[in-house]
């Protein structure tokens, strides 16, 4: 992609008091509309593409199906779990032409339960998983932070279905660990919690947090053993009251709910001796595109976003410093359509802007791995690569840069190796 063409509107000045919300628009990811309601601009709809991608692969790699359900549901569905009430005005409702009263599904274990209820039948179809990564609506009475709490929002949501307890802890159990897969694999620290089960119901439930001042959360650390825990006044492990208070954003959220949508949604099955039993289900919920600024709360510095290798929007960025120059601007696009060929996502700039321009947006953008050409080293022969995390540089030789890249950058995990 040429930066010249493409469309990443940087902005110079935001005055955002959260650190992700500030940089998703200065580094032109996401755009508002409305309180609660944004765009997503190129940048920012890559790096989602990327972590939807880890999702999806976790989820598969577990033996979950995928689905699409309908953002639009029938009031009456709610009306059976009385949920309807329970949310409240959290639930976008409306009337359509033909009287009917719709809602906005601000999640979805009415429709799948329903969906379940009318194709599963036997034990033998049991267990199963489906998941789907989907558009949520809720009318929050207070929107803030961008990303962190939007009215339309990206979730992926599971859902698992069991014959029975065993069945459900089982699955409960892969989801864990799962999960504890995704947050890693997209540069995250979770801490998990168990946690109250609020407006979903169920037996007992899991929350993964990260810490970051933007978060709802309290929870606190002990100053004395580290241990991590709520909603107590003592720490639990060591007894400690010594203990420091902190912010939590919880990102992902598993729940076993047991029988309650089941039986009230009519999902029965026959178990082997012909009895009919209702469904046994679990949900498991993870904030899409709130994860997108969770990585960035826990990836920046004073100049912008660092992103991880694993949910960049571009692999390598070419920061040309000479455009102007025939033969630096060829040797470029020579760099960039080789590493192209090789497979990255390669994004080259080669605007007629000055090189601090280029720099800060390189530094607020977030690319991984910069390699910059300009004059003075050019006429050395040689070209400096720098990783974006700390700043390291290595020059190294303009002729032979190919194999020693492609090799740095092939290591294991894909992490270049300047140490
Ligand atoms: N308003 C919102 N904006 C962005 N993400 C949200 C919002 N509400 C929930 N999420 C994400 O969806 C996940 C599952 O939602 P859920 O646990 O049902 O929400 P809540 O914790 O608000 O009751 C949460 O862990 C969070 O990551
Ligand atoms: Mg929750
Ligand atoms: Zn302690």
């Amino acid at each position: 992609m040429l930066f010249s063409k493409y469309f990443i509107p940087t902005l110079r000045e935001v005055k955002e008091e959260s650190v992700s919300f500030r940089f998703s628009l200065k580094a032109g990811l996401i755009s508002p509309l409305a309180s609660g309601i944004y765009s997503y601009l190129p940048l920012g709809l890559r790096v989602l593409r990327r972590i939807e991608a880890v999702v999806r692969k976790n989820m598969n790699s577990l033996g979950a199906y995928e689905v699409l359900l309908p953002a639009l549901q029938p009031l009456e569905l709610w009306q059976k779990t009385k949920r309807s009430d329970l949310l409240g005005e959290v639930m976008i409702k409306f009337k359509d032409r033909r009287g009917r009263i719709l809602c906005l599904g601000p999640t979805h274990e009415e429709v799948i339960t329903d969906l379940v209820s009318k194709y599963v039948s036997s034990y033998r179809e049991l267990p199963l998983i489906l998941y789907q990564i989907q558009t949520k609506f809720r009318d929050e009475l207070r929107p803030k932070g961008g990303l962190v709490r939007s009215c339309e929002f990206i979730m992926k949501d599971a859902y698992s279905f069991d014959k029975n307890e065993e069945g459900l802890e089982k699955s409960y159990q892969s989801m864990y660990s799962a999960y504890e897969k995704i947050f890693k694999e997209c540069g995250l620290k979770p801490l998990v919690f168990s946690a109250d089960v609020g407006f979903i119901g169920g037996s007992a439930s899991c929350e993964f947090l990260i810490e970051s001042s933007s978060g709802e959360d309290n929870f606190f650390q002990c100053r004395n053993c580290g241990f991590y825990f709520r909603d107590k006044d003592t720490c639990p492990k060591c007894k400690s009251r010594d203990y420091l208070e902190k912010k939590g954003l919880e990102l992902g959220h598993i729940f076993k709910l047991g029988t309650i949508y089941s039986e009230k949604l009519g999902a029965y099955f026959l178990d082997e001796e012909g009895k009919r039993l209702a469904i046994v289900m679990g949900c498991y919920g993870i904030g899409v595109s709130r994860l997108l600024s969770g990585v960035i709360e826990q990836n920046y510095d004073s100049e912008g976003i660092i992103w991880p290798e694993s949910i960049a929007p571009f692999d390598i960025e070419i920061v040309c410093l000479n455009p102007e120059e025939e033969e630096i601007l060829s040797f470029c696009f020579q760099v960039y359509n080789t590493l192209s060929q090789q497979g990255f996502q390669v994004l080259l700039d080669e605007r007629a802007e000055y090189s601090g321009v280029k720099f800060k947006d390189a530094y607020l953008i977030g690319i991984p791995y910069l390699i910059v050409v300009g004059k003075k080293n050019f006429s050395e022969d040689k070209l400096e690569f720098i990783r974006r995390r700390d700043k390291k540089k290595l020059l190294i030789d303009k002729k032979n840069y190919l194999e020693p890249l492609i090799n740095s950058l092939r290591e294991k995990n894909g992490k270049v190796k300047l140490d």
